[in-house]
């Protein structure tokens, strides 16, 4: 009789009836997704702290020393997201040979969509050519792509769907104010993606844990172009489609959560620090990550730490992070890792995985 169920109707001439196919569907559902490969893509022109030394009145020692970055990289004035977040889905598809035909879903995390609407994630299936594909954005600022790893994760748990294209991509240079020395030293552009596919082994998301947290909603944001201020003459005169921050309050709310996210998700998994080989966490300041580092009681050489070269990409810090990772052949199949991100809401998304692939 089970035998007989698990084989396909059409072969053995038997009727399912609903109830049976139900059961069916969930006897065969995965027990967690995995990130089946990865994609980046960061622009050619280098933004150097001696170029913003020319620009506003900062130097390259105060920003080494206050931030840890030397450059960042920025697309020609006019690119829009979706067009690096192309390249990336591109390169995640090529690398795991899979064609944009068999994606089911995409989800583009970004805070610099192409336009408020229609989603990034639509332009992103039209470019791509991903004709069976639906999709949407997640807005979660730096949080972005964790958010999106987490909610894509649930259509391949599910048993809903078995490719689905999680991307971090953002243009900061589009929102970013180059007369403000607080904010533009910070920012870079750049694209991220993951193939998320239903896991056959032990490796894949073992776990996520994400909080937000509104009443800390004003710390950092584009307070102008929404319903609340829609634009005029005086919002473009004064700036207010830029980032503004409080960078203080966010720079210690981001430490603080940084480091107790982590710890919440390991508890709960019934693991330790000692346990991570991998901790990469959203570059938004070097000391940010060195102070996490300390408070989780990580070993630094775990974590990792490419700030110094893209600057913020805001939601493509992360993927952009574990390519550096493959790439510096730091991460490699069985892995325990971590990833931890804080972004404006404020948003916190960490998400816990035992690693899927190792580097080509
Ligand atoms: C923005 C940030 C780098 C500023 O560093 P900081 O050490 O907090 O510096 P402060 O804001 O206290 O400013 C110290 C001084 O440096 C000055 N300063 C700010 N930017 C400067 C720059 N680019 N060059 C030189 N001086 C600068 C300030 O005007 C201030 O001068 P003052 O003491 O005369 O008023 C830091 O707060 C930060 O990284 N915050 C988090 C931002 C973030 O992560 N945002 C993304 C969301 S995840």
């Amino acid at each position: 009789m089970t035998r007989r169920l698990a084989e396909p109707a059409r072969q053995t001439g038997v009727r399912t009836e609903p109830g049976e196919q139900e059961r069916k569907r969930k006897r065969m559902k995965p027990t967690r997704a995995r990130i089946a490969s990865m994609g980046c893509y960061v622009p050619e022109r280098i933004l150097t702290n001696a170029d913003l030394e020319k620009m506003v009145d900062t130097s390259d020692e105060w920003i080494r020393s206050r931030t840890g970055i030397r450059e960042r990289r920025l697309v020609p004035p006019g690119t829009p997201t979706s067009e690096i977040a192309t390249l990336a889905a591109r390169q995640a598809l090529e690398r795991a040979h899979v064609s944009a035909s068999e994606v089911d879903l995409i989800i583009v995390a970004t805070i610099t969509p192409d336009m408020i609407f229609p989603a990034t994630a639509c332009l992103l299936q039209q470019k791509l050519q991903a004709t069976h594909a639906w999709g949407f954005d997640v807005s979660a600022a730096c949080s972005g792509f964790v958010y999106a790893l987490t909610v894509g994760a649930q259509f391949v748990v599910s048993g809903a769907h078995k490719k689905v294209l999680v991307i971090g991509a953002d243009v900061m240079s589009a929102i970013t104010d180059y007369t403000d020395r607080a904010t533009c030293i910070l920012f870079g552009d750049g694209a991220g993606a993951a193939l998320l596919e239903p896991s056959d082994d032990d490796t894949g998301i073992l776990d996520w844990y994400a909080e937000v947290d509104g009443a800390a909603a004003q710390l950092i944001k584009m307070p102008a172009g929404g319903s609340a201020m829609p634009p005029t003459h005086e919002t473009i005169d004064k700036k207010l489609h830029h980032i503004r921050q409080d960078g203080g309050p966010v720079f210690k709310y981001a430490t603080r959560k940084m480091a107790e996210a982590p710890k919440l998700l390991l508890e709960r998994n019934g693991l330790g620090v000692s346990d991570l080989d991998l901790f990469v966490a959203h570059q938004a300041n070097a000391r940010i990550i060195d102070a996490a580092v300390e408070r989780l009681g990580i070993a630094p050489e775990r974590a990792i730490k490419n700030i110094d070269r893209y600057g913020n990409t805001t939601a493509a810090t992360i993927p952009l992070a574990l390519g550096t990772a493959l790439d510096e052949r730091r991460l490699k199949k069985g892995d325990l890792v971590m990833l931890a991100a804080v972004g404006a809401g404020m948003t916190v998304g960490t998400t816990l995985l035992r690693w899927s692939f190792d580097p080509s």
